[in-house]
């Protein structure tokens, strides 16, 4: 049998992400951002985003199915994030997905959105097999997932306060440097030193766990400190720290569970991943051990379309059950629950 064509929908947040895929290989990824939208907000207003989903989807699926060159009959099933996210948002995709899959007589997976993550390597890497661990961390979430199995998840840890692209989007509004932050203070760090302030990490008891709102209160304090006694220090320095701080822990504790567990492979995705200092301070600590690191390009950490779609090929691929049309989103879907 030839590798089936799935249509992934993808509109948790503030990003509408439409996709053809063949078996694991991307035939189109196309998405509109919302980031200038929300930019003059300072973060994603929800009510904003759904109606911003409404008047991007249809166009985007179009252009999914063009750019791919393929005709919707030919699309073996269509699949949209079912959650966790906006309520709002998700509705605008889900809705969407269980008519046109109506429409053509074809099944409907809901997906959830984290698994989704979990399976955007496999779009890049042919050899990204559990068990693995990994590492999830972008606006909204921030854990570390054993995947014993494709299906089989276990979290061991998670932000017991703010997710670390949030701390960095936090603290890049309040240094000034624009939204989204993260993608900010990753420019700024470039010419900064990452030891000129020494900020806290927090958690050190907890092997797997997250917590960075105490981050966000001590470089607040800090650089009103600074201030009043007229000693700021660069810039550059200041967000390379932040940076820093933020990037230590989500390493230390990635490779505590490797430890752990014994897990040959490490892989990542969400927006957070995208940043570079992250993305060589893994690579630094996997050849030490000499385990594999699948983390994808930039484009497939952050939301997306294909990562919706290739979950949406392993369901093809076990024969699953296709979800009924009165489905509804579950904006609070937790991973392996
Ligand atoms: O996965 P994503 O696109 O959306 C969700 O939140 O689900 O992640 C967006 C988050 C934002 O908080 C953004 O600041 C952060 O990822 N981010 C980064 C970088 N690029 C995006 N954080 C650090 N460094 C980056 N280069
Ligand atoms: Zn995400």
């Amino acid at each position: 049998m030839s590798d089936p064509l799935v249509l992934g929908i993808e509109t948790s947040c503030d990003e509408t992400g439409v996709a053809v895929i063949e078996g694991l290989e991307v035939r189109s990824s196309v998405l509109a951002s919302q980031t200038d939208i929300h930019a003059r907000f300072g973060g994603v207003v929800p009510e904003v985003a759904a109606r911003a989903h409404v008047e991007a989807i249809r166009p985007l699926m179009h252009q999914a199915m063009s750019q791919a060159g393929v005709y919707s009959d030919q699309i073996d099933a269509v699949v949209a994030t079912r959650g966790p996210g906006l309520v709002g948002a998700l509705m605008v995709g889900f809705a969407f997905g269980k008519s046109l899959a109506w429409s053509l007589g074809k099944p409907f997976f809901g997906i959830d959105h984290m698994e989704g993550h979990l399976f955007a390597p496999r779009l890049e890497f042919e050899d990204y097999q559990p068990p693995a661990i990994v590492l999830l961390a972008s606006g909204g979430h921030c854990q570390i997932v054993h995947v014993k199995d494709w299906g089989d998840y276990e979290t061991l840890g998670a932000t017991i306060d703010d997710a670390a692209g949030e701390a960095f989007d936090k603290l890049a509004r309040f240094m000034g440097l624009g939204y989204p932050g993260g993608p900010a203070i990753d420019a700024e760090s470039e010419d900064g030193d990452p030891d000129a302030v020494a900020f806290p990490r927090a958690l050190a008891d907890r092997p797997y766990d997250f917590s960075f709102s105490g981050l966000k209160t001590a470089v607040v304090t800090y650089l009103e400190k600074a201030r009043d006694a007229g000693e700021l220090p660069p810039r550059a320095d200041v967000a390379a720290s932040i940076q820093e701080a933020i990037v230590d822990v989500l390493v230390d504790k990635t490779f505590n569970a490797v430890d752990s567990t014994g897990a040959q492979v490490v892989a990542g995705g969400g927006g957070v991943l995208a940043n570079r200092r992250l993305r060589e301070r893994l690579s630094e600590e996997a050849d030490r051990r000499g385990v594999g690191l699948y983390v994808p390009s930039p484009s497939l950490c952050t939301d997306n379309g294909a990562m919706v779609a290739a979950v949406g090929v392993e369901r093809l691929s076990t024969g699953a059950t296709p979800d009924a049309l009165d489905t509804d989103v579950d904006p609070a879907m937790r991973l392996g629950a």
